[in-house]
């Protein structure tokens, strides 16, 4: 029988219009600066986004987007604090140093209980920063909210990250997964960037490169490594323009 929590979670965001994924597989690509840095500056341009980190072990969301403020409830749930202009949740916020281990079915858990508590109301986007692998988060999020959610395949331009991208590229089509594009990151790090033979190997379009800007370690938040560092803000600018043409989000 389905879990009627399940159910719930459906409803919970239905006036939400898009759910998109950002992942790869492979850890330490970027997924997590450039999800933030889309939301931030999707939320700049005036669209309601929320930034939800299920990265649950290496959680990145409580120094990108921090909060100084209580959390707050009501009837219909824990209110999504506001980050620099972003409705963020992530639960670095509420863990500090300490490690937070999840076996087997807790994971699962932990999923529904995540969503449940949230107050999600209406929103044009959730930006959701998954971690590395191909798990639960993953699987979890695609299959509770099916045709709503879509997917951007991040990846930098090396041979062990291509190996695994190109493995999510193969379960995005198997499923089905409305696919948004790849980005690749750090592009001018590893080879001259080719972006035509990246979408050969990987199979998918290329939405958008983002340089390696040794920089952005100077800054902590996402607010403030985009506002120094220039170059990384248009790179991202482009990014969204290029998302925008995919995800309906016209106001
Ligand atoms: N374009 C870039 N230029 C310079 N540094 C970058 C760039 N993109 C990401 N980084 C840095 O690389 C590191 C990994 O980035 P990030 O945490 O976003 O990767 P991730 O894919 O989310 O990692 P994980 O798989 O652990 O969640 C961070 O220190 C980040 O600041
Ligand atoms: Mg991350």
């Amino acid at each position: 029988m389905l879990d009627p929590r399940i159910s719930l979670l459906r409803k919970k965001l239905e006036n939400v219009k898009s759910i998109v994924l950002f992942g790869s597989g492979k850890g330490g690509v970027g997924k997590s600066v450039i999800s933030s840095a889309t939301s931030y500056i999707l939320s700049e341009r005036g669209y309601d986004v929320a930034y939800l980190d299920l990265d649950f072990h290496g959680p990145a969301g409580q120094s990108l987007f921090p909060v100084d403020i209580q959390f707050k409830g009501g009837r219909e749930g824990v209110e999504l604090p506001i980050s620099d202009g972003v409705r963020v949740m992530s639960i670095g916020y509420f863990l500090g140093d300490n490690p937070f281990p999840l076996a087997g079915r807790e994971k699962i858990d932990l999923l529904i209980d995540f969503f449940s508590i949230l107050n999600i109301g209406k929103l044009d986007s959730i930006i959701i920063d998954l971690p590395p692998g191909m798990g639960d988060e993953l699987t979890f999020t695609q299959r509770v909210f099916r045709d709503r959610v879509s997917i951007v395949a991040v990846t930098m331009d090396s041979e062990l990250s291509l190996n695994v991208v190109e493995k999510l590229m193969k379960y995005i089509k198997t499923e089905k997964i409305n696919f948004l594009g790849i980005i690749v990151n750090m592009v001018n790090l590893f080879r001259e960037y080719n972006p035509k033979q990246i979408e050969k190997r990987l199979r998918g379009e290329v939405l958008g490169a983002v340089s390696y800007h040794p920089r952005l370690e100077e800054f902590k938040t996402i607010k403030s490594k985009l506002e120094n560092v220039h170059e990384f803000r248009r790179e991202i600018e482009h990014v969204v323009d290029d998302l925008l043409k995919r995800v309906n989000l016209l106001k």
